[in-house]
């Protein structure tokens, strides 16, 4: 196989993470986020279609940017509410053998002695399946909530990010050795004491002494997942980052960020093959062109702009509602999330947006790309993608829930699997070895050398 797709299914513990208005579908099972089944199917469907990972997105604000208020956000019940994401973890893996689980959290206010711990936990019950999507936040909601008056600036919350980063890499790689543990009933010994000991950091914005409070799990440090796109984010994903995740509304413009990205891989001292790179996609299937089309049109007729406006305008920090539908959007820096505003202003390659704009753009799948057609259409769409955007696989959005996985995986996925495209069964061991063939990170990585 040339290169094998990866695919996440990208999903957050709310009731409506993008696509806003698609949870009222009659259909969607998304309105019943807050129970166990809901997860626990989606998992089994997951397995069943071979998917590397469940994707889980995650905020700690709410979006009252739009109109001042959180109004909008709150009746389309765009990203609130929002539950814990690391919480639904065990029951899915209990329902699982093989799928991967990527867990957003925020340094900006996770406390690291704390997270490392939460982490190694999961690690452990999971058999090594976890990964870790490092975010800094982009709500002003988000820190007051947490007690600040604003959040930090946008280059400082990533110096943050990496002090908070040598903290977990000391707990998880360097505080306990591989011999540490003995489990000698016979002996009576657990630990080697002289095996475990206490790390120490002194950083611009972290201090600790400590000896991590679990013992090693099987990866360690969890895979790290990131998204950063600004230069600064972008020079943090090459020196941390193993999955990326990029937004890119056509091949060209992804293949781009995907060669910078590389490219700051290289820089920072890691090679290309240490970067997996996930492309956002919305995917809508029919078992005729006509049927998705159709699909599509129903989907469409439940989008709800309000909550899309209300959400975009959290993401990058402007008052839509204070735009003429045919004023362009400048761009206006500020401390939200910079290269979500850049893709649509005077910034962007296509020229500045107006709010007709966006609101004409916003439809099923977001301002993001959409593959629609026959099993045998998506799969060449894919296929195109992977070549031209040099990426490794694919996020897909969540749609109607869980029909848009449940069709993907009944009709796509024997179509990738027969073109050489997508593998026919999971790689034994934990995540890190299924998609980098260690389960450890590599000597290159920083966490390797944080000790
Ligand atoms: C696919 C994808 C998923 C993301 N998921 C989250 C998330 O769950 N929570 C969050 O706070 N930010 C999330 N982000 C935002 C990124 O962490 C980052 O702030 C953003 O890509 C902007 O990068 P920049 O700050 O370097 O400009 C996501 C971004 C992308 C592209």
């Amino acid at each position: 196989m040339a290169r094998p797709m990866l695919l996440n299914a990208f999903e957050m513990n709310t009731v409506s993470q993008s696509s806003h208005g698609l949870w009222a579908h009659p259909r969607s099972r998304a309105a019943d986020y807050n129970r166990l089944s809901y997860w626990t199917d989606l998992a089994r469907l997951l397995e069943r279609g071979l998917f590397d990972g469940l994707f889980l997105a995650d905020v700690l604000g709410v979006y009252d940017v739009y109109g001042g208020s959180a109004e909008a956000a709150l009746r389309s019940g765009a990203q609130i509410p929002i539950n814990d994401p690391m919480l639904l973890v065990p029951a899915m893996a209990q329902v699982t053998q093989h799928l991967g689980f990527g867990i957003t959290a925020n340094v900006s206010y996770e406390a690291p002695f704390l997270l490392a711990r939460r982490f190694s936990t999961l690690d452990h019950l999971t058999e090594g399946r976890v990964a870790w999507n490092v975010v800094t936040g982009f709500l002003d909601s988000a820190a007051r909530a947490m007690g600040r008056p604003t959040q930090r600036e946008h280059d400082t919350r990533y110096d943050m990010a990496d002090d908070f980063l040598q903290v977990v890499y000391k707990l998880w790689e360097h505080s306990w050795a591989d011999d540490a543990v003995l489990r000698d009933k016979g002996a009576r010994v657990f630990s080697r004491p002289d095996r475990v000991r206490e790390v120490a950091h002194d950083g611009p914005y972290f201090q600790m002494r400590g000896l991590h409070l679990s013992e090693p799990s099987p990866q360690r440090t969890p895979v790290l997942f990131q998204a950063g796109s600004s230069t600064r984010g972008l020079r943090f994903a090459g020196e941390h980052a193993e999955c990326v995740f990029i937004n890119g509304r056509s091949p060209a413009g992804a293949a781009e960020k995907v060669a910078r990205l590389r490219a700051a891989a290289r820089q920072a001292g890691r090679r290309d093959e240490d970067l997996r790179v996930f492309a956002g996609m919305s995917v809508i299937v029919g078992r005729s062109q006509a049927e998705a089309e159709d699909k599509l049109a129903d989907y469409r007729s439940y989008i709800d702009p309000e909550g899309e406006l209300a959400h975009f305008a959290a993401s990058t920090g402007i008052d839509y509602a204070r735009h003429g539908l045919d004023e362009p959007i400048g761009f206006v820096q500020n401390n939200a999330n910079n290269s979500a505003l850049e893709s649509i202003t005077t910034r962007s390659r296509e020229g500045a947006w107006t709010k007709r704009d966006l609101i004409a753009r916003m439809s099923v799948g977001g301002r993001g790309p959409l593959i629609l057609g026959d099993p045998q259409q998506v799969a060449d769409g894919l296929a195109q993608w992977m070549a031209e955007a040099d990426i490794d696989g694919f996020n897909l959005t969540r749609l109607v829930a869980h029909e848009s996985l449940e069709d993907f995986v009944t009709l796509v996925v024997p179509v990738l699997q027969e073109r050489g495209l997508y593998k026919r069964g999971y790689g034994e061991g934990p995540l890190r070895r299924k998609l980098f063939g260690e389960a450890r990170l590599p000597d290159r990585h920083p966490a390797r050398r944080a000790g």
